[in-house]
């Protein structure tokens, strides 16, 4: 495959809703990176398989992907908690991982070249995905935090859910993701914990920002 030389490279693992897209998106517009959410991309074929129950299979997964267009992952739908459930399941399947592997490693290591590297968050990124990153995070907060989070903006898209609901999704979520046989999320002893229960978005983001000034200004 081919690989970019000299580009920034940042990996994010972390559980549902703990804020890892919105440090993603601060890290991506800062440092004028690629950024990738890779849960889209498990939730885009989570939306297909519930809309071909029957013609859903790996040849179709592989079409899809070998054609997807970064916009496309943009769609509001995505975002359902249907969908969240139904991503979960499909993403246990090692050969549904292989196919997003191929895709992922290429926005990667080979970002379009106005871009100064990427970012890309998930649950296997540091483990799998960029094992070679330049920078590892593992972004968490508490389970309650997170479902309180995730509940608002459900609210805000104008999602019909209880926090109940959220709260026993989430809970499944990180149980199915944790402790699947491919690519459970867990932290490597190499990445920076940041636990973002008690802070900011903005206090959050001046700490990844301090890590990565330091080290790229050597
Ligand atoms: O991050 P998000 O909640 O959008 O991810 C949806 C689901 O996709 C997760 O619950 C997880 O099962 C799966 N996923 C994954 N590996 C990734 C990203 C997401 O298995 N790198």
């Amino acid at each position: 495959m081919k690989k970019r030389k000299n580009i920034i490279t940042v990996a994010i693992d972390s559980p549902a809703a703990a804020g890892a897209g919105t440090q993603a998106k601060l890290i991506s517009k800062y440092y004028n990176l690629f950024y990738l959410d890779t849960g889209k991309i498990y939730r885009y074929i989570g939306k297909l398989k519930l809309q071909n129950k029957k013609k859903f299979s790996y040849n179709l997964v592989k079409k899809k992907i070998n054609s997807l267009n970064i916009r496309q992952l943009k769609d509001n739908d995505l975002l359902s908690n249907n969908i969240a459930i139904s991503a979960s399941k499909i993403a246990k399947d090692k050969k549904i991982r292989d196919i997003v592997h191929k895709f992922q490693q290429k926005c990667a290591y080979y970002p379009p070249k106005k871009y100064n590297g990427s970012v890309l968050d998930g649950r296997d990124i540091i483990t799998v995905q960029i094992k070679d990153a330049m920078f590892k995070f593992y972004i968490t907060a508490s389970l309650e935090v997170r479902a309180k989070r995730r509940f608002q903006e459900f609210k805000d898209l104008k999602k019909k859910i209880t926090y109940k609901e959220v709260l026993k999704t989430l809970k499944i979520r990180d149980k199915s993701d944790k402790e699947r046989k491919y690519g459970p999320l867990k932290k490597t002893k190499d990445s920076i914990l940041i636990n973002t229960s008690k802070l900011s978005k903005k206090a959050c983001f001046k700490k990844i920002r301090t890590i990565m000034d330091k080290k790229l200004s050597y």
